[in-house]
């Protein structure tokens, strides 16, 4: 049922058009993905909502852009060149690379049974060449996390910005990791964006907020929708932690192939600022102008995936209801039966909160061979189009019309019919109640602006 579940939500993703397999016509690059029009419009919003809520409504964080490629001195002060590596071993018959961890002691390659090379460390870091010359002195790093960009600038904030303990860095971006099994769909891949939260206090304060951030976290998806019950938290224990980390608690979700993390909240405690005192000889600390003080703020940290997200999100959106069965739409009436457009009394929609619907408002025509329904569709989409994301649709009877819609997770459609040319009001239909309100064309956008923003 739950591998279902998983299969269903990848067809809807290319059928609809929010998930693609990257250079598919090229046989597909494994792993690696493309967000489509619907795909990118719920990305953004997913961002837009981290970035509302995380650094807009509060008045303790500030954001960041960082670059991609940095000096190659961040990663050995990190950590990440002696430290981030998985243990691997090799198919010598099929060649087939595995974690170790996931050969749970087997001797032998669990594709084709062939024998296994030593396990040996392999580092999960992508490697380029800064400029022309390929050699040793040029290598530099995609960066696995984008959390080292904002440390390394800790001292230009605290000159441009001057804030006061505790205060936060925000910033959403890509990080690249070679992970040796990537898979389950965009959950794990090696190209990916990151949501990260550092946030600066007194080292008596850290395990204060750890848990305060946890509990804000949490609380960030459930507000956005995702049900209580499909998430957890999970306390790490010390034999996993990473090695900058004291503490860390993973906010899990329950996707079809089990519970999995969604984003870890951890106490870096003053591991990466005075890693970067040491390894590039400038000041990291912080001066306490009250007690007149100079010492090295802990660091909690939220960081969360925003591809895992959106998969976190679309899984729990998908719903296929029973609805009453369809009746005779196809005629020229002014309020549609429930259910219309619906085969075999089921419809798939995507309950998607309207923060992250993709299309907030779909104007379609009853009736596309009529030239005046045609205009008029056309001229309120145009409209509305000026205050929300509207779209004009009349690729396809009405039925199929709102079944795509539903599909996708518009709010709300709107249809002109022909007696709309009469009395001037159209038929408005909300998404998941399917309840449906006559609206004179006048005072629309005005009640749509209302549902959206209330
Ligand atoms: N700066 C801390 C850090 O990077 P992490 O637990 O390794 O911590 C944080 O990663 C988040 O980034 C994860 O919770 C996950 O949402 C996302 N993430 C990590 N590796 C990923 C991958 N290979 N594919 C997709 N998302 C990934």
């Amino acid at each position: 049922m739950a591998e279902n579940l998983m299969d269903k939500i990848v067809s809807l993703s290319k059928r609809r058009g929010f998930i693609f397999q990257s250079s598919e016509v090229y046989g597909g690059l494994s792993n690696t993905w493309d967000y489509g029009p619907f795909g990118v419009e719920l990305k953004n919003n997913l961002k837009t909502a981290w970035w509302k809520a995380n650094v807009y409504q509060r008045d303790d964080i500030l954001g960041m852009d960082a670059a991609i490629l940095m000096h190659p001195d961040v990663w050995r002060a990190s950590g990440h060149v002696d430290n981030f590596f998985d243990l691997k071993s090799d198919c010598k018959t099929c060649k087939k690379r595995f974690k170790t961890a996931d050969l749970k002691n087997a001797d032998k390659c669990p594709e084709c049974g062939g024998e296994l090379t030593e396990s040996r460390p392999f580092n999960l870091m992508f490697k380029t060449y800064q400029g022309p010359v390929e050699d040793a002195g040029n290598i530099v790093y995609l960066r696995p996390e984008t959390a080292q960009g904002m440390f390394v600038n800790f001292i230009n904030i605290l000159d441009a910005r001057h804030p006061k303990l505790p205060f936060g860095l925000a910033q959403i971006g890509k990080a690249f990791r070679n992970e040796i099994t990537p898979g389950n769909f965009t959950f794990r891949t090696r190209e990916f964006e990151q949501m990260e939260i550092e946030y600066f206090v007194r080292p008596q304060e850290g395990d204060k907020k750890l848990e305060e951030w946890i509990e804000t976290h949490f609380n960030w998806y459930v507000n956005l929708g995702i049900k209580k019950e499909n998430l957890r938290k999970r306390p790490h224990g010390k034999e996993e932690l990473a090695h900058y980390a004291k503490a860390c608690t993973d906010i899990e979700y329950n996707f079809p192939f089990g519970w999995s993390e969604l984003e870890g909240i951890a106490n870096r405690t003053d591991f990466d600022l005075k890693q970067h005192a040491r390894q590039s000889g400038k000041d990291f600390q912080y001066f306490d102008d009250a007690a007149k003080q100079r010492f090295y703020p802990y660091i909690i940290e939220p960081s969360g995936g925003v591809d895992r997200s959106v998969l976190a999100f679309l899984v729990d959106a998908y719903h296929e209801e029973k609805v009453p069965p369809r009746t005779n739409f196809e005629k020229n009436e002014a309020i549609l039966p429930i259910g219309a457009g619906v085969k075999n009394d089921t419809r798939v929609v995507l309950k998607l909160h309207r923060d992250l619907a993709p299309t907030k408002v779909a104007v379609l025509p009853l009736l596309r061979n009529r030239p005046e329904i045609v205009e008029l569709a056309q001229k309120i989409a145009r409209e509305l189009k000026k205050n929300m994301v509207a779209v004009y649709d009349d690729t396809g009877s009405i039925g199929k019309l709102y079944r795509r819609q539903d599909e996708v997770g518009t709010l709300y459609c709107v249809t002109v019919d022909v007696q709309s040319m009469e009395d001037k009001q159209v038929t408005v239909r909300e998404r998941d109640s399917m309840q449906q309100e006559r609206i004179s064309v006048d005072k629309l956008k005005e009640y749509l602006l209302q549902k959206l923003n209330n």
